[in-house]
């Protein structure tokens, strides 16, 4: 096993990435007209660079029809995948130690592959074995989605990268303390006002970024030996040459120009449909620093709208938020929207409380007499402006109450609450529901965990025991709480809010039953 220059001496650390899931990138595909897999009748993902595993094992408890490999070279983080396989009960989830150049021959072929955080962080070889892979391994039609640096929003940061990793290769330890040292020395140019920083003050800004970061992720993003960001053609042109072809992108308003491109720059769209340059337009207009691309295998494309409700007729919209009211505004990075009208104020009555199939959507007798391609066309655009969100399966009303009794159905789920102690970092419970996960604070994990695990007699003073214990302060405008009593009405605070707001969505998930 060789790890070609990849670091493998500190662990990752462990995160959900809904953009991995089934649903989104099947959901993209049919947006952009591509057929996606089924997967009403079972499916087979596989993730490249699977890291602590953290996503396709909760992946994997969100589709129990599905089957989930995950593959890495470092054992430290396949154990830790293994550890929650075992631990949530996945029998359809499993992991592999090894590089990608020595994959298990008999691994079959997958509808869906994953590679997130890998592409730009390997080195040229492994970029073709990851290449060979997609080639060898994705099944006709299916789909893969690859996330890496992009340009030209790395540009001025570069230099960034270059010197963290020549500064820490002076330095003594593990790629952590040699990451941290350097991050120092950073700090430290840039007091001196180091020309490179006064010539680039968003570098200088980005100082702070690193700052905030987890060191461990640190060490994964700038200390290995390769570390390539790229142009979109690039990728385009490698995944090309083996025979995948670009579909589309994440998140979903970037699949719409006029929704990240500003007005003045939206002329080039309407005079040419090539994407090469139209993705380039709008990497240049945005500064796009990073992309989740989706490529298909031998796509078949629907050739109307009729097709697309006929064969993707199994996802469901819903409303994202309560507070989701017209008019609404997103603001998409470099372009702001306002929604209004009669047909978004429909849309909204119809999919509050409730999601409904495309299908269902259109035959609304709300919508009657609005023609069904201007229909799905504001779907679509209310999803990428974040107003709906599309869900695997039907989701009901939320609880008026839900009642004390809490408890949490999947194994899978169960298993992160008890694990996890309050170390800063949230975490996503999977649902069957939506096939995806959902993010959960650490606070508001431990309180769930604690009304499932002894009910609510006393939650307020276990959470602030558990709290106390785990060393985590408690924030109040950016301020450390010390004050004992206040830290109290802080977590008695959390509590309730968390049982008023949280518990009745989360129970509408599935998550919790109460
Ligand atoms: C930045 S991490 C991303 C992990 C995970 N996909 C995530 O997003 O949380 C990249 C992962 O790729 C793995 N990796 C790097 N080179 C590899 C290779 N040649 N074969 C197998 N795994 C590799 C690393 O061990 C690391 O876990």
């Amino acid at each position: 096993m060789t790890a070609s220059g990849y670091v493998t001496d500190v662990a990752y650390v462990p995160g959900f990435y809904p953009q991995m899931s089934p649903v989104a990138m099947r959901y993209v595909a049919a947006l952009n007209g591509v057929a996606p897999p089924s997967t009403a009748d079972g499916f087979r993902f596989l993730e490249l660079g699977c890291g602590l595993g953290r996503c396709f094992t909760t992946l994997a408890a969100a589709h129990p029809r599905g089957e989930f490999v995950g593959v890495d070279l470092n054992p430290d983080h396949t154990a830790a995948a293994a550890r929650d396989i075992a631990a949530g009960e996945l029998a359809n989830a499993r992991v592999i130690t090894a590089d990608f150049g020595h994959l298990p021959t008999d691994l079959g072929s997958f509808d869906f592959l994953a590679l997130h955080g890998v592409y730009s962080w390997v080195a040229p070889s492994v970029r073709e074995e990851l290449l060979a892979i997609a080639r060898e391994r994705l099944a006709p039609g299916g789909l893969l989605l690859v996330s890496y640096n992009a340009m030209p929003g790395w540009a001025h940061l570069q230099p960034i990268r270059g010197i963290l990793r020549q500064y820490a290769a002076l330095r003594q330890g593990n790629s952590e303390q040699r990451v941290r040292d350097a991050v120092a020395y950073l700090v430290f140019m840039r007091e001196k006002q180091a020309k490179y920083f006064e010539d680039n003050p968003r570098a200088a800004a980005y100082v702070d970024a690193l700052l905030q970061q987890d060191p461990r992720y640190l060490v994964h993003e700038y200390m290995n030996e390769h570390w390539t960001s790229f142009y979109f053609a690039e990728v385009a042109g490698a995944f090309g040459q083996e025979g995948l072809s670009f579909v589309g992108s994440l998140p979903v308003f970037t699949n719409f120009w006029d929704l990240c491109v500003r007005p003045e720059f939206q002329e080039l769209f309407r005079t040419t449909t090539n994407r090469l340059v139209t993705e380039a337009h709008k990497d240049f207009c945005a500064n796009t620093a990073f992309r989740w691309d989706i490529y298909a295998k031998s796509p078949r494309l629907m050739r109307d709208l009729g097709e697309r409700l006929k064969e993707v007729d199994d996802l469901h919209y819903r409303v994202a938020r309560p507070d989701i009211v017209l008019p609404y505004q997103a603001n998409l990075g470099v372009v702001t929207s306002t929604v209004q009208g009669p047909l978004y104020q429909s849309l909204l009555g119809i999919l509050r409380g409730r999601s409904l199939r495309l299908s269902e959507i259109v035959a609304a007798e709300e919508l009657r007499g609005t023609p069904p391609a201007d229909i799905v066309r504001a779907v679509d655009a209310g999803v990428a402006m974040g107003m709906f969100d599309i869900t695997a399966g039907a989701i009901g009303e939320a609880p008026a109450s839900p009642s004390d009794a809490v408890s949490i159905a999947s194994p899978f789920n169960r298993a992160l609450l008890e694990a996890d102690s309050l170390g800063g970092r949230s975490l996503a419970l999977a649902s069957t529901l939506t096939g995806t996960g959902h993010s959960v604070g650490d606070l508001d994990a431990a309180i769930l965990h604690e009304l499932s695990a002894r009910g609510r007699d006393g939650l307020s003073s276990r959470v602030a025991k558990r709290l106390e214990a785990s060393g985590r302060t408690l924030q109040q405008n950016g301020q450390p709480v010390n004050d004992a009593a206040k830290r109290s009405q802080l977590v008695e605070e959390a509590c309730q809010a968390f049982i008023r707001m949280s518990l009745p969505e989360l129970v509408r998930l599935g998550i919790v039953t109460a």
